[in-house]
């Protein structure tokens, strides 16, 4: 904040839109014209490194948590105030977790399980309470329409987001300690409260260039992101932080969704509440376009949650690895790895530590692709297969247990008896 005591943004420059030669990253559209991916070096904020790696790692081990291979292998790669959550931690005191889903399909994608997983392994290394938002009304503003045509109806992304609800619940998520709530149908007078504060704060001009919007886009989409960003001040959950307004929060996500929560970092000292930290992953790519496009549930090119075996087994045979361009010094030429959407699979789903030698043995030829996509079918089928099962027993009652406003198994201070 500015010494006249407003608020003063980023540079125009400084916007979401990561754009250099090769990639683009914003919310809606993620893509690098590199064969070889996204330059994830750009995109960092701040690099998780090796100190702050082992420090979450040990409060993990602590409660009994196995090292995860998302932050071992740095897929998630960039972070925000991630220290400052940590020492305040180690001196007792608590935080909260948010994420999210667009309900835009009604299955989930495999791209989505990085967050969500590692959201859960947050919450048990923790032992945090969690929010998660269902933005279905993100997904009603987010197409913009041609002359005439209708949009998708609220009744069918509400049906969606009771699809998508019972895959996330699928993944395990402890049900005294988390809230999952659609903006459709949980709209408190706290939640609004902060939604009207952050939009007070922010110009239209601002959210054009973080944004990338123009004039033809509907209002309800430009209006959208200080719904997703209000739910990192605890006081929009009056149900669990009881008014409290700095409870520190932090929000797992892919690096797409950091501009909204940037914003809000801007602006947290305006509304008395603490910056949100974050925490950021890398993209699964698509099958259709190679590792320059994330895997996107409104485009083809994804392995779903509700994919059959058979499914998996043809997506994932069917799939040829774009040839690889014959530029550039030996040293620089790009390696069968680089461009391969089957070894990136095994790179975020091969947890065993045999993943460290498959890069060498693929370039050299010692392996070969149809080895890679054996091994990724065998390890798709049994992550998507417990999933399957566990969604079976998925009820209407667990659904409403879940997402019912209600307090959650939380202390503020751990080890003192201060419960909110
Ligand atoms: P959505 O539904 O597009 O994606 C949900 C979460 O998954 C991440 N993600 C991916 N991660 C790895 N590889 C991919 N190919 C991939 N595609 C998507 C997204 O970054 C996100 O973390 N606006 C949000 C929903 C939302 C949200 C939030 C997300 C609402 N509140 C708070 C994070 C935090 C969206 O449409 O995500």
């Amino acid at each position: 904040m500015a010494a006249d005591g407003n608020v003063r943004f980023k540079p125009v420059e400084e916007s979401c839109s990561s754009e250099d030669e090769t990639d683009k990253v914003t919310p809606f559209i993620a893509k690098s014209k590199s064969k070889r991916g996204f330059k994830y070096e750009k995109l960092i904020k701040n690099e998780i490194d090796d100190n702050l790696r082992s420090k979450i790692e040990e409060i993990g081990r602590k409660n009994g948590k196995p090292v995860n291979h998302f932050l071992k292998r740095g897929i998630f790669f960039s972070h925000r105030d991630m220290e400052k959550i940590l020492d305040s931690y180690e001196k007792g005191e608590s935080f909260y977790l948010y994420t999210g889903r667009g309900p835009s399909t009604k299955s989930m994608h495999i791209g989505h399980l990085i967050p969500f997983m590692f959201t859960r392994w947050l919450q048990e290394a923790f032992d945090v309470p969690l929010v998660i938002q269902m933005s279905d009304d993100e997904k009603y503003f987010s197409e913009d329409l041609q002359n005439g045509e209708e949009p998708v109806s609220i009744e069918t992304i509400r049906e969606q987001t009771r699809e998508n609800v019972k895959d996330i619940i699928a993944l395990g998520f402890d049900v005294n300690k988390t809230f999952i709530f659609s903006n459709f149908e949980y709209m408190c007078p706290e939640y609004y409260k902060n939604i009207c504060r952050v939009q007070r704060l922010i110009k239209l001009s601002r959210m054009k260039i973080v944004f990338d919007f123009d004039d033809n886009g509907n209002i309800g989409k430009i209006n959208f992101p200080a719904i997703q960003a209000a739910p990192c001040f605890s006081s929009s959950f009056p149900h669990i932080f009881h008014g409290k307004r700095d409870v520190p929060c932090l929000v797992p996500c892919a690096i797409d969704q950091d501009c909204y929560f940037d914003l809000m970092r801007e602006i947290a000292i305006k509304l008395d509440c603490k910056k949100p930290a974050l925490i950021h992953s890398k993209f699964v790519p698509s099958l259709v376009g190679g590792v320059r496009y994330k895997m996107s549930a409104s485009k083809p090119g994804s392995i779903l949650l509700t994919d059959t075996n058979e499914e998996i087994e043809t997506k994932i045979n069917e799939y040829n690895a774009d040839p690889i361009p014959e530029r550039g010094s030996r040293d620089n030429r790009s390696k069968k790895s680089d461009v391969d959407v089957i070894y990136h699979y095994l790179y975020y789903f091969m947890k065993s530590d045999e993943f460290d030698t498959l890069k060498t043995k693929y370039d050299n030829d010692e392996i070969q692709s149809d080895d890679l996509k054996s091994e990724l079918i065998k390890i798709l089928k049994t992550i998507i297969g417990e999933i399957r099962q566990r969604r079976k027993q998925v009820t209407d009652e667990m659904v409403k247990r879940f997402m019912t406003p209600r307090p959650l198994n939380y202390k503020y201070k751990h080890g003192s008896n201060e419960i909110l």
